[in-house]
């Protein structure tokens, strides 16, 4: 039966190509692994508190091209979509998200196709995160794969506001009023000075090294 064919040769398509997701995620993470581990062993702490990875769902994806009248296919998934591998690094202080960032873009396998520095300029809704969109290669047996990454990265404070505020609006699609939305800018821009106070406070930490404030082991 061609149909059956048909729709067995694209489902292997499909998996291969979530597969490929994956892989690159894979690399993705290590690279950061790898950056957390040198800053630890250089300066005693870790820049990278958490890291969390996706690879988007086939009934979202499906509903993400469907609304542009794409079929999902393959070819139409890897050119039109750039998050379906995610990867969310929750950062210390708001200085590691710049430099965990700087430190991934330097490295010569790595292309940055698009950054959105929503932490500069925060959404309306008070949103902070620094986006890339990168694309990394996978070595497989014969061929080397670009895949594109979408790789969040934000502070603990930042992530503690987007974790809640996402929960809340998915909630049977609820829509804030007014009022609650000026309250979650307002928790945003209360979260936003608790970095700033962490950051001055993390700063003078740094300064002290050497000083009478060690005890000295
Ligand atoms: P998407 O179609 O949602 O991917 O948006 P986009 O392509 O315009 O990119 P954008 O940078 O706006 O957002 C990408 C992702 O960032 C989203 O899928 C969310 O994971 C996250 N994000 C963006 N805005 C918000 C927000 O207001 N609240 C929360 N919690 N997350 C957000
Ligand atoms: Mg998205």
């Amino acid at each position: 039966n061609e149909t059956a064919d048909l729709i067995e040769k694209m489902v292997g398509e499909m998996n291969t190509l979530m597969v490929y997701y994956r892989c690159a995620i894979m690399e993705v993470e290590t690279k950061l692994k790898v950056l957390n581990e040198e800053f630890s062993l250089k300066h005693d702490r870790n820049p990278i508190n958490s890291i969390k990875s996706r690879v988007k769902s086939y009934a979202s994806i499906r509903e993400k091209l469907q609304r542009g009248g794409i079929v999902a296919t393959p070819e139409q998934i890897e050119k039109n979509l750039n998050d379906i591998a995610g990867v969310r690094v929750i950062c210390s202080f708001l200085d590691d998200v710049y430099d965990v960032a700087e430190a991934l873009l330097k490295q010569d396998d790595i292309t940055l196709l698009c950054i959105k520095d929503y932490i500069k300029n925060p959404k309306p809704n008070g949103y902070r995160s620094l986006h890339l969109i990168i694309e990394i290669p996978i070595f497989l047996q014969h061929e080397k794969h670009m895949v594109k990454v979408e790789i969040q990265l934000r502070t603990i404070a930042q992530d503690f506001w987007a974790s809640l505020e996402h929960q809340m609006r998915y909630k049977k699609n609820f829509v804030f009023t007014e009022e609650m939305a000026n309250e979650l800018l307002e928790c945003a821009t209360m979260s936003a000075t608790l970095d700033e106070r962490m950051e001055k406070l993390n700063i003078c930490v740094n300064k002290d090294e050497n000083n009478e404030n060690q005890t000295g082991k």
